[in-house]
């Protein structure tokens, strides 16, 4: 069954009072050089508490769970992440006193582990590989009797995404596209949901990297795929993840379609909002700035639109490392 608008209110009176209502910007540079008489705006999820928009999902699943079914949530809450989502379920469950427990692959950020950490949850690491991936969480449960949260399959999660989209409409009144980083798919689902049902003729596009074998695929065939390979790629947010067949049948509903990218594009996208717009962002979060610095991403799909709404969906990155910046400014320090 499909979330409704009702449950997305829902979420956002339960949830806001925690959060940041997130701002809006944009760039008189951005728009000269890529879209040029077009407005574009930029919603900053990278502002929001624990750094992404996933703190919207974990605190409606969370506040909801303990208030209508404490019994359920009595030994903690458990869920499996690249790290955002895990950071969040750790902010929320730590509002409301209960334990939590996250499942990240060996490969996830150490910025991302040390934030969840940093906000009271457990680590359990999982070895590479798919098989590992889905057994680690019958496995957790069976050892820990922790209740799971994924973040794309929980309506309530789906939901509390959904949040975005109200702020958005009342932020941007005038909107007529908005552009969402996807790879699970359950923030795509919660932005199309109440776009759709506030309003129809709002075009919303899922982004992915142009080597994902997930979004795009799923949508065209109309039935969830499960990689069996990964591509390498700098979007660590969605690079292992698969769309759930919860988010896609809302995506299937409501999205208009499925761009992709290259990673060059994020990186370029990351750096102009860095250095144009001091605005941090990581790099998968920078993928729906990266399809309107495409001119041909622009022509094919906005060439109507006037005011168009990207989402900054988290800033998580621990980008003076990746830069290499701190070895070189402690360089010079003790030169
Ligand atoms: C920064 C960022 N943006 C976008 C996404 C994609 O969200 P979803 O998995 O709901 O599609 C994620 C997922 O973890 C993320 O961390």
């Amino acid at each position: 069954m499909l979330i409704t608008i009702k449950d997305i209110e829902d979420a956002h009176a339960r949830i806001r009072e925690y959060l940041h209502e997130t701002p809006v910007l944009t760039s008189s540079s951005f728009e000269k050089e890529f879209t040029p008489g077009k407005r574009v705006h930029f919603k900053c999820e990278n502002f929001q508490k624990t750094g992404s928009f996933k703190a919207r999902g974990a605190l409606n699943s969370v506040i909801k769970l303990h208030a209508e079914q404490p019994n359920l949530s009595s030994k903690g809450v458990l869920t499996r992440s690249s790290g955002n989502f895990g950071a969040g379920l750790a902010y929320a469950a730590s509002l409301v006193g209960l334990d939590c427990h996250v499942a990240c692959p060996v490969s996830c950020s150490p910025f991302k582990m040390g934030s969840i950490e940093k906000y009271g949850g457990k680590i359990h690491l999982y070895p590479k590989g798919w098989e590992s991936r889905n057994s680690i969480i019958p496995r957790l449960e069976a050892e820990l009797g922790a209740y799971t949260i994924f973040a794309s399959v929980e309506p309530a999660s789906v939901s509390g995404h959904g949040t975005v989209a109200l702020e958005i409409l009342n932020q941007v009144p005038d909107v007529d596209a908005v552009i969402v980083p996807s790879g699970s798919g359950g923030l795509l689902a919660g932005i199309s949901t109440a776009m759709k049902n506030k309003n129809n003729k709002i075009k919303v596009y899922g982004v992915e990297h142009d080597t994902s074998l997930n979004l795009k695929n799923s949508f065209q065939l109309g039935e969830a795929i499960q990689p069996t390979e990964r591509r390498d790629t700098i979007c660590d947010g969605i690079s292992n993840t698969s769309v759930t067949p919860f988010a896609l049948e809302h995506i299937l509903e409501y999205v208009d379609d499925i761009i992709q990218v290259p990673d060059t594009g994020a990186i370029s996208a990351l750096v102009f909002l860095l250095e144009s717009m001091k605005i941090m962002t990581e790099p998968t979060a920078a993928l729906a700035a990266a399809a309107l610095m495409q001119p041909e991403i622009v022509k094919k799909y906005f060439s109507e639109c006037q005011n168009i709404v990207v989402v900054l969906t988290g800033g998580n990155f621990d980008i003076l490392k990746k830069l290499h910046l701190l070895g070189e400014t402690q360089t010079k320090i003790s030169a």
